[in-house]
């Protein structure tokens, strides 16, 4: 195993040595996160939210579960569970200083941090100035970080994708770490690369170099529980960050072992019908959740709708 990590600052070695869940749009809700802490994750980041949605939504406390949701027109958006809050990371998509600070300071009282989207190629996110675009505005991302950081009472992360030059890359990640953030998530593609592209973990190498005070996070191509100490070897990275692994099966936290996927199914629909998930987020969860076989049970849950069927 890599030997364990240390920070000087005691909040940047909250993120050290840790398994983490990664922000996933859809996937990352309430029950998934539940799961991930239950299988052994250390912190769950939530899905991408846009800042000004977080801003206009209307915190309320559910009387009957106790779980605080940010409801737009009646819907919850996200939801936390009291006993996440010293787990979970809210991730934002932004790209205007003050709009990041009051979505961060809205949040700030159910979470333990907030996360920049670096990372997302989305046609959405780019025409926004949000997600990857930032990489290519180094002084916009600036702004934005030294803002939540200077006005936000949580720690401040962000999540990058590497540059096509490893030069250009370094100094990105240099003029993060200055910024005051906590730690540094990496997703070691870049912006043109797909999901099937392989990550290159022997690129991050060069980052972990290059930065010592925060905690690096390595993202990509984690597939099974034996890959964690793998990846952190090849890349000198200090803690991992999942997200198709955990999406098949989150019990990739357990050091255990993998937990049968019938099982993981069945207890992620106790614990979605219990905090009250919308039924087609959780079918969409456990749709990704089954690989798309002619399996009995895929066929079962792609008829589905409402819960009693699911069960
Ligand atoms: C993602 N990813 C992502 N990234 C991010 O920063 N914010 C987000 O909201 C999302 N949403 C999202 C949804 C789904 C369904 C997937 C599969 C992925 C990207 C994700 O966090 C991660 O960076 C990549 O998937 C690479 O990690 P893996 O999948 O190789 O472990």
């Amino acid at each position: 195993m890599p030997a364990e990590s240390t920070f000087a600052d005691p909040t940047s070695q909250r993120y050290a040595d840790k398994l983490i869940l990664a922000p996933m749009v859809r996937v990352g809700m309430l029950p998934m996160r539940m799961l991930a802490l239950k299988y052994g994750a250390d912190i769950v980041y939530t899905p991408e939210i846009i800042d000004k949605r977080i801003i206009n939504s209307e915190r309320v406390v559910n009387e009957r579960t106790g779980i605080i949701e940010y409801r737009n027109n009646g819907v919850a958006d996200l939801q936390i569970h009291p006993s996440e809050k010293p787990y979970v990371v809210f991730q934002m998509g932004t790209s205007d200083p003050d709009l990041a600070l009051q979505a961060a300071q809205k949040v700030a009282q159910d979470v333990c941090g907030v996360d920049v989207n670096c990372g997302c190629p989305k046609k959405f996110s780019i025409q926004g100035g949000m997600g990857a675009a930032l990489l290519s505005q180094p002084e916009k991302l600036e702004a934005i970080l030294r803002r939540l950081v200077e006005g936000c009472d949580v720690p401040v992360t962000c999540k990058i994708r590497l540059l096509e030059d490893d030069e250009q890359t370094i100094k990105l990640v240099k003029m993060i770490e200055s910024t005051g953030v906590k730690a540094l998530a990496v997703h070691c593609r870049t912006r043109d690369e797909r999901p099937r592209d392989p990550a290159h973990w022997d690129r991050l190498r060069l980052v972990t170099d290059a930065i010592k005070s925060i905690p690096v996070i390595v993202n990509g191509d984690v597939f099974k529980h034996e890959d964690i100490a793998q990846a952190k070897e090849i890349t000198g990275a200090s803690s991992v960050m999942i997200a198709r692994g955990a999406q098949e099966n989150i019990s990739i936290f357990d050091a255990a072992g993998p937990a049968p996927a019938l099982l993981v199914a069945q207890e992620y629909i106790t614990v979605a019908m219990a905090v009250d998930n919308r039924f087609q987020n959780s079918k969409y969860t456990l749709m990704q959740m089954y690989p798309a076989t002619k399996s009995e049970e895929f066929r079962l849950l792609t008829r589905s709708r409402s819960y009693e069927d699911l069960k």
